[in-house]
């Protein structure tokens, strides 16, 4: 079966963050948004149709958490990643960003130390400020181009009241998927200092060629005990607006902790939708799912030889998982604000300013490159353009 990711989706006028945002709030309709992760593709057929199916029933009445979602996400975890998941281990929420919230709450004290690995997704650090936790870094290191983890820094933050880590994995931005021996290292010494972890592997699915996504809590049950795993169908099938995540806890003392985290929010009840369109992706979108990834990658490849062949000194970085790239700027000896602004006005791309995701990329802008490649190749022939004007100031 071939799937279509190249007919252009119009989605002005539906709603949409990622289309709306610049066109309203920085009068720039012109723009091309390639920001905020979600992609310019249909779902999956599997997807739509069983949506559909569940529209013309017509009764929207509240939703349980059936035991047939349950089944068909760890199922999807132990055929995909070689993990077993048992059904009850997982809990049902509305998105990664609130259950991390309530991860956070639920394995920590107010005054508690958290850790996170710089520069990351933003809501890492808002969930801090949100929960009155301290925000501690431990940035990864950045050499010859490639984004690690430093385990000897990552030692030294920890304390008696520092016991508390979020991982990204894969990681947005830096696009690393981390390679097993990464994460066995940083299990150790999670075990060794007693630690729990929050890992969000909300992009685990999308892993490009040779490599691998390596759930943590699948290293072993003494790691599995300490992890809270929050996952998600939503960036991996494009259904983010259909708000149902999950979360999954071998340990049942932090799923009941979970649990009434959410339960003292007054939210309960998943969506029915979401409900219907995670089991048909967990169900039915792996082919869907394998076509994507070699679009995604062809399209990531495009972006990587451009750069390097027209677009000198920008620096563009392919990432092994996700679809977002950074981009470094520095060379053109701009603010990071101003980088960002210039891909904006000069050029008319609207990306993700990488100061956002932590000082380590400053100067740096994020790319989402989901979207068909004649759109890539329309922003890449804009961005040489803005470049060119630039160098004949
Ligand atoms: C690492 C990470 N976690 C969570 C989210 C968002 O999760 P949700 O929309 O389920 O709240 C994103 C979206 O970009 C992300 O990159």
């Amino acid at each position: 079966m071939t799937f279509d990711f190249d007919t252009i989706l119009d989605r002005r006028g539906t709603g949409s963050l990622k289309w709306d945002f610049p066109a309203r709030k920085l009068s720039a309709p012109e723009a091309l948004p390639m920001w905020v992760a979600d992609m310019d593709f249909a779902a999956p057929p599997a997807v739509i149709e069983a949506l559909s199916r569940r529209l013309a029933h017509g009764a929207f009445g509240y939703a349980s958490f059936p035991d047939s979602v349950r089944e068909a996400a760890a199922d999807w975890m132990t055929e995909r990643f070689s993990w077993s998941v048992r059904p009850e281990w997982i809990s049902i929420a509305p998105g990664v960003v609130p259950s991390l919230y309530a991860c956070v709450r639920a394995l920590s004290r107010p005054g508690d130390g958290v850790i996170i690995q710089t520069p990351v997704y933003p809501p890492f650090f808002s969930a801090m400020e949100a929960t009155g936790r301290r925000l501690v870094k431990n940035p990864l290191k950045f050499q010859n181009g490639r984004w690690t983890m430093d385990f000897d820094d990552l030692e030294r933050r920890i304390d008696e009241r520092t016991r508390t880590i979020i991982l990204c994995s894969p990681h947005n931005p830096v696009g690393r998927v981390w390679l097993e021996e990464e994460l066995r290292r940083l299990a150790g010494i999670c075990l060794e200092r007693d630690m729990v972890i929050i890992s969000d592997e909300i992009h685990g699915d999308l892993v490009f060629r040779d490599h691998r996504h390596i759930p943590l809590a699948s290293l072993g049950p003494e790691i599995s005990e300490r992890t809270i795993t929050l996952a998600a169908p939503s960036k991996t099938f494009n259904i983010a607006g259909l708000a149902a995540s999950l979360s999954i806890a071998e340990n049942r003392i932090h799923r009941e902790c979970f649990r009434r985290e959410f339960a003292q929010t007054g939210w309960e009840l998943p969506n029915v939708f979401g409900l219907t369109a995670m089991e048909a992706a967990y169900r039915g979108g792996g082919p869907w799912l394998a076509a994507l990834l070699e679009y995604l990658e062809a399209g990531a490849d495009k972006l990587a030889r451009f750069f390097s062949e027209r677009l000198a000194p920008l620096r563009f970085f392919k990432p092994e998982g996700t679809y977002l790239a950074l981009i470094d700027g520095r060379a053109l000896g701009l603010s990071s604000a101003g980088w960002n602004e210039f891909l904006l006005r000069k050029a008319g791309v609207y990306l993700n300013d990488g100061a956002a995701f932590g000082e380590e990329t400053a100067g740096f802008a994020r790319l989402n490159f989901a979207c068909p490649h004649a759109v890539l190749d329309e922003a890449l022939t804009r961005i040489e353009r803005a470049l060119g004007e630039y160098h004949e100031k």
